[in-house]
C-alpha cells in the first residue's frame, strides 16, 4: 500500500471483531517498524506494556470507562515513557556501542555525553518539562505504531489513560515508567467511523509569521 493510502485508511477502529487473536510475530514485525521513530537525542523513551490476556484486558477496561472496544481487541497497549531514559546508563546503552563500533570517536562521545548530561539536568530541575519531552516523544512513536500495525493488516484506536495509580498497582509498573496513552489493536469490525472534519490546511499552518 502506498504511504497515502496507508495515512488515509488508518482510522480511530470503533470496534474490533471479537477473538481474532494476534502472534508474537505480528507484534515483533510491527514493533520492529516503530522502533526507526525519532525521539530527542536518540534516547528512545517509549516502553510498551502489551496485555492480551483476557482477564488482564477486562481490568483495563474497569479501569477505562468501560469502553467496549478494550474487551473485543486483540490487546490493549500501555505506551509509557521511560524516564530514566535520561540517566547516565540507558545513555551509555546507546552511545557505548556507537563509540565501540567506531561510529563515532571517543571525542564526539564525551561531547555527546556531555551535552545530553546538561540536557538531562534541565529537565530534572523542571518536572513539567520531562512530562512534555515523555509525551513529545511517546506521542511519535505511538503514531508510528499505529501506522506500522495498519501497513501489518491491524487497526487501533488511541486512548487517554485512566485511573493511572489502580493501572500501575495491578501490572507492577515501575514509577520511572509514565502512562501516556493507551492504543487497542486488532481486526476493526465492517462498520468504518467517516473521517472527522479537518480543518483546512490554511486554517493549522502558517509561514514566516502570524
Ligand atoms: C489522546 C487521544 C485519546 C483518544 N481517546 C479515545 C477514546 O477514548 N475512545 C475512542 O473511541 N477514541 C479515542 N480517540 C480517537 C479519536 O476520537 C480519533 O482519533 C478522532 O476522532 C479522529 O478520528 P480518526 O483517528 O479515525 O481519524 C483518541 C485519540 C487521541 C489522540
Amino acid at each position: 500500500m502506498s504511504f497515502d493510502n496507508l495515512v488515509k485508511v488508518r482510522h480511530s477502529t470503533v470496534n474490533f471483531i471479537e477473538d481474532e487473536k494476534m502472534t508474537e510475530e505480528d507484534f515483533k514485525n510491527i514493533f520492529e517498524l516503530t522502533k526507526t521513530a525519532p525521539s530527542a537525542f536518540n534516547l528512545q523513551f517509549a516502553e510498551y506494556l502489551v496485555i492480551t490476556d483476557k482477564e488482564k484486558k477486562e481490568r483495563v477496561k474497569e479501569l477505562s470507562h468501560n469502553q467496549y472496544k478494550i474487551h473485543t481487541a486483540s490487546a490493549v497497549i500501555l505506551v509509557m515513557g521511560n524516564k530514566n531514559s535520561i540517566e547516565l546508563p540507558e545513555i551509555e546503552k546507546i552511545y557505548g556501542p556507537m563509540k565501540l563500533l567506531k561510529m563515532i570517536d571517543e571525542l564526539e562521545y564525551e561531547m555527546t555525553i556531555e551535552t545530553i548530561k546538561q540536557y538531562s539536568e534541565r529537565l530534572k530541575e523542571n518536572p513539567n518539562e520531562l512530562d512534555m519531552e515523555l509525551a513529545r516523544n511517546v506521542g511519535l512513536h505511538a503514531m508510528l505504531f499505529m501506522l506500522s500495525a495498519k501497513h501489518f493488516g491491524f487497526d487501533t484506536c488511541p486512548m487517554h489513560v485512566h485511573n493511572v495509580e489502580e493501572l500501575r498497582n495491578e501490572f507492577s509498573i515501575p514509577a520511572h515508567l509514565e502512562p501516556i496513552m493507551m492504543i487497542t489493536i486488532g481486526k476493526s469490525v465492517d462498520k468504518v467511523r467517516s473521517r472527522g472534519y479537518r480543518k483546512p490546511v490554511g486554517e493549522f499552518v502558517n509561514f514566516n509569521r502570524y
